[in-house]
């Protein structure tokens, strides 16, 4: 009986004890959600600050409590760990530890979630650190940086500054990468992470996702794959060079630590001048890379891209129909088939300007913005009429962060220049780049397209391109301090971006870096679409689209018709680029009659199908990496009602291609994704050649979407380069 007692007695003690512990710990615990996710942070007695949980949303966290894995929140370099840290810091006496205390957190409501800001300091240095962790509920998306500030005597050197920290705890890990070069952009490759560092990083500055592209995906106990696995799609927002440093330490632990890439940048700090990191975006997921995917694609267009729920232009671009020979007459013509297609715009590429050094090749001009008088007798004014009168917008090309040698702009202004005072100048495309650190050159830079839209507010359009990445590292502004020339470069940039967006907010843009040299999420702020690649093979476009789409909506991704692989039909190339944002670089005069009525019925379905193909959730249901073939789909809300004599709008679209089937391949029905099974769909092949009646048997048939989520259609092949669209209609 005693015993009994004594036992009650010590067990309502120790779950006393239990209680206050949780509950202290619990006075201290940092909670950052989403539906699906949960990140917890916890202070312990050192007052430090340290990851506890990321994982699964929990349903009840107060149990975590802190155990003996350090993995601190935002670690300081030079004490008590032994791995990559994400911040260092030299101090005015030299020394180049800091360590981060817990002061105080605050959690508020931002449109589409919850921001959690923690404030940091140094107890021996004034050195203040604050975490911001914005998390976007039903998108699932975490976005986090850091601000960081100190008020020593002198300036301080920054040698870390990464924009977050994140810990993962599995027995594997798996690591997908895009990389590429010119015309090879997205190549995919998977690798297992095992002890010490793998990193992604670039060192290209302006042109800086040329050979890899800042976004990656992380399996977690297993490789990605597309419908199944723990995951994590993480991208950072920074125009500039990169590093997404991963490292496996002795316990095994994966330690992520994501950022701009410290590599020659020891920036120097004032005193009291806040330096503020990129956002670094994750979303996890539990069901593979394709719920993923839907979730960045969904926050990217809600959240981040430039009119993310805004329309966007059909185009013919005139660079691969007449590269640098044209005059107005040709330019009116290309307007006059534009209008013909059926596209929105003109848009009027390369070679329009320079007259001292007129820009009839790569050699010359870059720098000087006026119109070109020998092509253009009329000017800009003069081609902002013709595509009026043809009955089009008109969009026109830039590349204003750059200059050729050969240029006005040059011989004027030497000392805007990015180039190394004592060597012999290295060029890349006859270019250089504009020292972008210095503010009379970003004034310079936002009075390019300033001055266009101010004389032509009919301009509806810009392709900025930059064709070279920071070469002859030397900015004649910046002068002994060498160290900020990438970080400054990519803020100045952003200065002028945001100057420009704030002028005028309405006209749309396409990023383009010589292919996809520049894509990132930070860009697209002011961006509404880039350019993923030169490449407009339409087979390669398969796989690249493919890659980009695990990071970009298809919203963003400029995909143009042109004539690269001419073993491919027309219908072929134009069904590649409905896929995404679709547009035109060919002449019709290479086009025939029965191809240009195909492309125009295609286009009309285009713009019938955009609210799925641009907004929709796109599912990918083929890889092209693992088959012969790819398919995807389109899947958008539930459309309204009918009035009477009213069509239902399409619910869902489908892409099928077939790329190098073998002989006598065994071929599999494409079973669809995101329907609902209870309800029936028309499902109709849609974007036939001209009298081209449909070969496939599920051609005006009705499915339950059971049936074609679980069975599927048969609408593969073995014939070589062939594609299939469909629209499926929800019936009841
Ligand atoms: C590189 C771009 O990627 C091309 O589309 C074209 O605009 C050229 N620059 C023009 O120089």
């Amino acid at each position: 009986m005693k015993t009994t007692c004594l036992f009650k007695a010590i067990t309502l003690a120790l779950l006393l004890l239990t209680t206050s512990v949780t509950q202290a710990a619990a006075d201290k615990m940092l909670r950052i959600s989403t539906d699906n996710t949960d990140l917890i942070l916890h202070v312990v007695s050192n007052s430090r600050i340290y990851q506890t949980y990321f994982g699964e949303r929990l349903t009840d966290p107060s149990a975590l409590s802190y155990g003996s894995n350090h993995r601190e929140a935002y670690q300081g370099a030079g004490y008590d760990d032994y791995f990559e840290p994400a911040l260092g810091i030299i101090h005015n006496d030299g020394t180049r530890c800091t360590i981060l205390t817990y002061v105080s957190h605050e959690q508020k409501v931002i449109p589409g979630g919850t921001e959690t800001i923690v404030h940091l300091k140094d107890e021996v240095y004034p050195v203040e650190v604050i975490l911001h962790y914005q998390a976007y509920t039903k998108e699932n998306v975490i976005k986090t940086w850091s601000e960081i500030v100190h008020h020593e005597k002198k300036p301080v050197t920054l040698f870390q500054f990464a924009s977050a920290m994140l810990y993962f705890d599995s027995n594997r890990y798996f690591l997908t990468q895009y990389n590429g070069d010119w015309g090879t952009e997205g190549l995919t490759n998977t690798q297992e992470l095992f002890f010490g560092k793998k990193i992604i990083d670039s060192k290209l500055g302006s042109r800086s996702a040329m050979y890899v592209s800042p976004y990656f995906e992380l399996g977690i106990g297993t490789p990605v794959s597309e419908n199944e696995g723990e995951m994590l799609l993480g991208t950072l927002g920074w125009t500039g060079n990169f590093r997404f440093t991963f490292e496996v330490d002795n316990e095994g632990v994966l330690r992520l630590v994501p950022g701009i890439n410290p590599f020659t940048s020891d920036y120097e700090l004032r005193p009291g001048e806040v330096f503020t990191t990129p956002d670094f975006i994750f979303t996890r997921s539990a069901q593979g890379e394709g719920q993923a995917s839907r979730q960045i694609h969904r926050w990217a267009r809600r959240w981040q891209v430039m009119d993310g729920e805004g329309d966007r232009f059909t185009l013919l671009n005139n660079w691969e129909n007449t590269y640098f020979s044209f005059n107005e007459p040709i330019l009116s013509n290309c307007m006059h088939e534009a209008k013909k297609l059926g596209v929105d715009l003109f848009l009027l590429d390369d070679g329009w300007f320079g007259n001292k050094h007129p820009r009839n090749n790569d050699h010359a001009g870059l720098g000087d913005w006026q119109a070109m008088q020998s092509k253009l007798p009329h000017g800009v004014p003069g081609l902002v009429d013709s595509a009026r009168a043809a009955g089009v917008k008109f969009g026109i090309w830039i590349e204003p962060e750059m200059v050729n040698p050969k240029s006005e702009l040059y011989e004027q202004h030497p000392e805007w220049v990015i180039q190394l005072p004592n060597r012999k100048t290295y060029y890349y495309r006859n270019q250089l780049v504009l020292d972008l650190c210095n503010p009379q050159v970003q004034d310079f830079v936002f009075s390019v397209p300033d001055h266009l839209l101010r004389e032509n507010p009919d301009i509806q359009f810009f392709k900025w391109d930059c064709n070279s990445m920071i070469t002859n590292a030397y900015s004649p502004y910046l002068k002994e301090k060498q160290g900020n020339l990438y970080i400054d470069f990519t803020r100045g940039l952003y200065s002028v971006l945001r100057r420009l967006h704030d002028a005028h907010p309405q006209t749309h843009m396409m990023l383009c870096s010589g292919g996809g040299g520049r894509c990132d999420y930070e860009a697209l702020k002011y961006f509404t679409e880039f350019w993923p690649s030169d490449n407009t093979d339409p087979v390669e476009r398969i796989y690249m689209q493919w890659a980009y789409s695990h990071c970009f909506p298809a919203k963003v991704l400029c995909a143009h018709v042109t004539n690269w692989n001419s073993q491919t039909s027309v219908k072929f190339r134009v069904d590649v680029a409905s896929m995404c944002k679709l547009g035109f670089d060919i002449s019709l005069k290479r086009m025939s009659e029965q191809d240009q009525l195909f492309c125009r019925e295609a286009i009309y379905n285009f713009n019938r199908l955009k609210p799925l193909i641009l907004d929709g959730d796109q599912y990918r249901l083929v890889s092209p990496l693992q088959t012969d073939h790819m398919a995807v789909m389109y899947v958008g809300n539930p459309s309204p009602t009918p009035t009477a004599n009213q069509d239902r709008e399409p619910s869902a679209v489908v892409f099928a291609y077939n790329l190098s089937p073998r002989y006598g391949e065994a071929i599999q029905p494409v079973r669809l994704q995101g329907l609902n099974p209870l309800s029936r769909y028309l499902v109709r092949e849609i974007n036939l050649m001209p009298n081209q009646q449909s070969r496939l048997s599920c051609h005006d048939k009705v499915y339950s979407g059971d049936h074609l989520m679980k069975v599927g259609l048969p609408i593969l092949s073995t014939r070589r380069f062939t594609s299939t669209v469909l629209q499926l209609t929800t019936i009841d």
